[in-house]
């Protein structure tokens, strides 16, 4: 079975988790684009009380749906939070940021009570780190953050003629071994001039639907107390 066809699998698979009449938030992503269509093909798009996007290409997707998109600012909080992961470990901590919407999910997936993870076999690692790790920075400290990631064993490769929905640049980081998850997802953010990094460790997922050639595995996290 192609990857793209257990995509469409655990997209389907995700629809039986989004309540009726929710708030959801959506993420970006070829996975998150065939949830979109599985949204739309099953008529749930129209029992959605709306959806924040994290990015442009999301937003004009759920439009074409007809799924009310709602500001981040006018929300106090979402019920839901879907989005696919280019890498994902046992304690539901991520990479993310491959399609370079990563500050936008971070932010979604922070106002969100829970985070659906919903992925192929393929991004499932044991340890975070294989997919080089995004970062995005303002421009201007581009040079300067790529110096601080190679003082800290990583090489940084800037994704030349990339500009993220905020205006800002993407370094794709090699070479970091990402043992302890949160503390690198604080120490990177620490760096002046960096915006977001590509670790979901703070919003590690709480629901992973994986995708496998034998069918869907799922798995779980207790929900912190919020
Ligand atoms: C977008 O910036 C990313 O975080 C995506 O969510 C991630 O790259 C997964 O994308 P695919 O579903 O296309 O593999």
């Amino acid at each position: 079975m192609d990857q793209n066809a257990l995509k469409r699998i655990v997209a389907q698979a995700a629809l039986s988790e989004i309540p009726d009449g929710a708030l959801i938030g959506v993420g970006t992503g070829s996975t998150v684009n065939a949830f979109i269509d599985a949204l739309a093909a099953s008529g749930k798009s129209k029992k959605l009380a709306g959806a924040v996007s994290s990015s442009r290409a999301t937003s004009e997707r759920l439009t074409a749906i007809g799924v009310p998109l709602l500001d981040a600012n006018e929300v106090e909080a979402l019920e839901l939070y879907i989005d696919g992961a280019d890498e994902i470990d046992s304690n539901l901590c991520m990479i993310k940021g491959g399609g370079g919407a990563l500050t936008r999910e971070k932010i979604v997936a922070a106002i969100s009570r829970r985070f659906l993870c919903i992925c192929d076999f393929t991004k499932r690692v044991e340890r975070l780190g294989r997919f080089p790790l995004p970062i995005e920075v303002i421009p201007m400290a581009r040079t300067y953050v790529a110096r601080e990631l190679r003082r800290l064993g990583g090489q940084p490769k800037w994704r030349e003629g990339f500009i993220t929905d905020n205006g800002n640049h993407i370094l794709d980081v090699a070479g970091l071994t990402l043992d302890d998850p949160l503390s690198w997802e604080q120490r990177l953010n620490n760096i002046p001039g960096v915006v977001t990094n590509g670790i979901f460790a703070q919003q590690a997922a709480h629901l992973l639907l994986l995708a496998t050639p034998q069918g869907i595995e799922r798995y779980e996290r207790p929900l912190p107390s919020r």
